[in-house]
């Protein structure tokens, strides 16, 4: 079996992040989220995996490289534009080379192992499976119509759901999903849409079974539920303290990485802390993550992430729920005339709260 990574993709909901940087290269608890999927593959045991890429493939392909460090075999498969995940599937034809494969969306993460889904997907012989989470109002996703333990159709985005159990990011599939996928035709959003494919398949005969998720799952496309999906791994996090701690408390599960160092401030776990970084006089709440290289000086933080080599300093107010990019500067000086300034890119977000 072979694995199939999508991770092109427009990132467009979370701009203007992604107008630089791979949405799948964001760090959750300071790690890509691409390689919470490549890893899983690798313990599945599946190890030929295909990665499709769009503009951003150059940022991957350095990221993953040849997929050593995953103990994978990864090729690179190039798609003009994100014309829809059944679209995906047809420009790697030529790698699947007709087997049965599991795909994974890039952006996604899930706390439960796929092996068990390879297993059940080889022993039923089946065309489909796929994997389903239980959503309250699940009108915003491919929903399940389901009887007994067989999928009879999925519906995109419906008003009246046919159940409350939503696609999730992992699909197996046998190779007659190419062919189903071939005869399908655009959808309002110019889009192959994987559930046309899937209701393609189920016409023509298919077995399309499904399998309950069992731990949690997030598609991490929007910021509350990348910050969610944050907090999910931190969760999980071991306190390891390797940086430097100076006058400083720290309690609860905290990770400080080689170089850091912390000086008179307080940390609440769950945090990660990365190499090099610089925290003076703060104040850093549960389920954040700072990225190697940060300086933070007089600042509260908690529930966010940092990306790295970035400046927050002597903010007045607590900093929460917020997604800071690449080598940006957050800093209050006491400089007259007082007032407000700033230098921000397209489609940033600034929030104030009293
Ligand atoms: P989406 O989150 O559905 O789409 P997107 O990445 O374009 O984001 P947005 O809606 O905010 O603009 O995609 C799910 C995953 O599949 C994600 O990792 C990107 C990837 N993808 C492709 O590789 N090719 C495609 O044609 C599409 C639509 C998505």
């Amino acid at each position: 079996m072979k694995g199939l990574v999508l991770s092109g993709g427009e990132g467009t909901r979370l701009r203007p992040i992604t107008f630089t940087q791979a949405k799948q290269l964001i760090p959750v608890a300071n790690k890509p989220i691409l390689f919470y999927g490549l890893e899983a593959l690798s313990r599945a045991r599946i190890k030929d995996v295909g990665i499709v890429v769009g503009n951003t493939h150059k940022e991957i392909e350095d990221t993953v490289g040849k997929g050593q460090d995953f103990s994978l075999n990864i090729t690179y498969i190039h798609q003009e534009k994100p014309l829809g995940l059944a679209h995906a599937i047809l420009v790697s034809q030529v790698f699947l080379s007709g087997e049965d494969f599991l795909m994974y969306l890039g952006d996604n993460i899930l706390k439960e192992e796929l092996s068990p889904f390879k297993e059940r997907f080889e022993r039923e012989k089946a065309d489909a499976l796929l994997l389903l989470v239980e959503i309250e109002n699940p009108s915003q996703f491919g929903v399940a119509e389901i009887k007994g333990d067989r999928i009879v159709k999925l519906v995109e985005k419906p008003k009246v759901p046919p159940s409350n159990l939503a696609l999730a990011g992992v699909y197996l599939f046998s190779p007659k999903i190419m062919e189903a996928a071939k005869r399908i035709k655009p959808s309002w959003r110019e889009e192959l849409e994987i559930t046309d494919a899937i209701n393609e398949l189920l016409k023509g005969g298919g077995k399309v079974i499904f399998k309950r998720a069992s731990g949690w799952w997030k598609d991490t496309g929007k910021l509350d539920d990348l910050l969610e999906a944050n907090r999910l791994v931190l969760d999980g996090l071991q306190a390891d303290i390797k940086g430097r701690l100076e006058n400083s408390k720290v309690e609860g599960r905290v990770k400080i990485e080689e170089n850091a160092e912390i000086i008179n401030s307080t940390i609440l776990g769950p945090v990660i802390i990365g190499r090099g970084c610089r925290i003076k006089n703060s104040y850093i709440g549960p389920y954040t993550s700072i990225q190697e290289r940060t300086l933070i000086d007089k600042v509260e933080l908690e529930n966010s992430i940092v990306l790295q080599e970035s400046e927050i300093i002597r903010i007045k107010g607590r900093v929460s729920s917020s997604l800071v990019g690449r080598g940006v500067k957050i800093i209050h000086k006491d400089n007259h005339p007082k007032g407000l300034s700033f230098m921000v890119g397209e489609k940033s977000t600034i929030e104030f709260r009293d």
